[in-house]
């Protein structure tokens, strides 16, 4: 197993991408710390699974755009499993609102959610990983993995709130990863394309749209989530790390697609 002995927190672990990622991690012999921050039921479900497998979980709820909730969120992992390895900032939302249409409170649910989440994600458990082992260089210390979407860097005109926070996720990642590289502490973005997600419930729910996608798709299919899942959890573990500072992008090569050339 990839993560034995190590202890992992999953933002919007209830469902979706972070869903899988709370399983796959578990799998491969983390304890996992579930964050949601509406669906107790949801998350319940998915600590009795890693249960039933003979995993640790915990669930917590909390809204990620809030730092006290964040510091909620790692004081109950240390209260549970003593330590942090993994932080996944993986809690994320969209408005589907263009540059002219966005309100104030769109801007601010989105920013707040997927960048101000990730960035204050980032800074507490990095502080707890430097407090844990101690100042200094320490070899594969800490890992921080970053959800982000191929909308870091790829214009997606209706969503602009969206593409400005992972724009700035993208950035996060390379600052903190060159920041926190003479701690030991990696700092990875993960960006998927297009997955069955609950993100994506009404483009897969209507033929049209569905069919759209998949033909922009050069595979010809949206991911599962656990296609993310498994990147997921290599890069969490001790094998990936001269990896930081930099973005993997999975996505069936939608963001290399010449169809229409
Ligand atoms: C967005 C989806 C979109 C996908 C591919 C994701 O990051 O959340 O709405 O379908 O990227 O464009």
């Amino acid at each position: 197993m990839l993560l034995e002995n190590k202890v992992a927190i999953i933002t919007g672990g209830d469902s979706g991408i972070g869903k899988a990622i709370a399983l796959e991690l578990a799998k491969e012999g983390a304890a996992v710390t579930i964050n949601y921050h509406s669906n107790a039921e949801a998350a319940g479900e998915v600590k009795q699974e890693i249960e039933k497998n003979g995993g640790k979980a915990l669930t917590v709820q909390g809204n990620v755009a809030s730092v006290s909730d964040l510091q909620n969120l790692i004081g109950h992992t240390l209260e549970t499993f003593g330590r942090v390895d993994i932080m996944v900032n993986n809690a994320g939302m969209e408005t589907r609102t263009s540059i002219l249409d966005t309100t104030e409170k769109d801007y601010d649910a989105v920013l707040g959610v997927d960048l101000k989440g990730a960035f204050f994600g980032t800074q507490l458990a990095a502080k707890q990983m430097i407090r844990q082992d101690g100042e200094g260089n320490q070899h594969n210390r800490g890992r921080i993995i970053n959800i982000s979407s191929v909308h870091e860097d790829w214009p997606m005109p209706g969503n602009t709130p969206y593409c400005c926070a992972k724009g700035g996720m993208r950035m996060l990642t390379r600052t903190a990863g060159v920041e926190l590289a003479p701690h030991g502490i990696t700092v990875v973005g993960v960006g998927p394309g297009a997955v069955d997600t609950p993100i994506n419930k009404g483009t897969l729910a209507d033929p049209e749209k569905k069919a759209a996608l998949n033909n922009a798709i050069p595979v010809g299919r949206v991911a599962e989530p656990g296609e993310i899942a498994g990147l997921v959890a290599w890069l969490a573990s001790d094998k990936s790390s001269y990896v930081t500072a930099t973005t993997y992008f999975i996505d069936g090569g939608i963001m290399q697609n010449s169809v229409g050339l």
